[in-house]
């Protein structure tokens, strides 16, 4: 109690969905959770003085989560929307992204989004690509937990393409550059945020000191050009 509390760094839960390399994954090797996200989280933590444990969990159970202060921090590539706003504060944007279209590599129909029309698609639940998938004349949409999930049926046939966001589809196709190609232009622009629980400015002020001292230090652009290589 008292002093010795004060003296304790606090510890903060934070959700994340693993199968969004390279933001979020398993190493193989290791078994451990890495990826830009947990890394830049772990940073943050490391400048402003706390600890973090780190939760792997269905994406669509993210932001709930967080709105009902079950988990401290959402750090997972969530996109800033107005539908999430609603429910969690994020802090400042801290990675451009946006949605891209996976198809086999073989595919010569499917040149772009244009051709998807009435086409079976692959999206990860709860994500802002299923909704834009969602928006396509005549799709048929199916939702899977995990991306990889997704991928696969891309692969075996069961789905045309895959709406996701495009880093990670970076990640995946160029691992298996003869199952998959990425075709057509960036779909839109989004703005990835850290999530916290509505009115915690005390938490949300710490990830923003955070990002601002990491992004000076230069201790941002270390990590950005390990993950995304540029
Ligand atoms: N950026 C997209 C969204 O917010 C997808 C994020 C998926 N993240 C994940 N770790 N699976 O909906």
């Amino acid at each position: 109690a008292g002093d010795k509390d004060t003296k304790e760094k606090p510890k903060y839960t934070v959700a994340f969905e693993a199968t969004f390399a390279p933001l979020e994954f398993r190493d193989e090797k290791t078994g451990e959770f890495t990826g830009f996200d947990i890394e830049l989280i772990k940073a943050i933590g490391e400048v402003e003085g706390f600890d973090v444990e780190l939760k792997d969990m269905g994406f669509d159970g993210i932001v709930s989560s967080v709105k009902t202060g079950n988990i401290d921090i959402g750090a997972s590539g969530l996109t800033i929307d107005e539908d999430r706003l609603e429910s969690v504060d994020f802090s400042t944007p801290y990675y451009k992204a946006g949605l891209s279209v996976v198809v086999r590599a073989n595919e010569d129909k499917i040149k772009s989004v244009k051709d998807l029309k009435g086409k079976k698609i692959a999206v990860q639940i709860g994500t802002t690509g299923s909704k834009y998938a969602k928006t396509i004349e005549g799709a048929n949409v199916t939702d899977f937990d995990q991306v990889t999930d997704a991928l696969m049926e891309v692969k075996n046939g069961g789905a045309d393409a895959l709406v996701n966001d495009n880093p990670v589809n970076q990640y995946y196709v160029s691992k298996s550059k003869k199952d998959y190609k990425i075709v057509g232009d960036i779909l839109e622009s989004e703005y990835y945020g850290i999530a916290v629980k509505k009115g915690n400015t005390k938490l949300l002020e710490k990830i923003n000191n955070g990002l601002k001292k990491l992004k000076e230090s230069g201790e941002y652009a270390k990590l950005y050009k390990k993950w995304f290589g540029e």
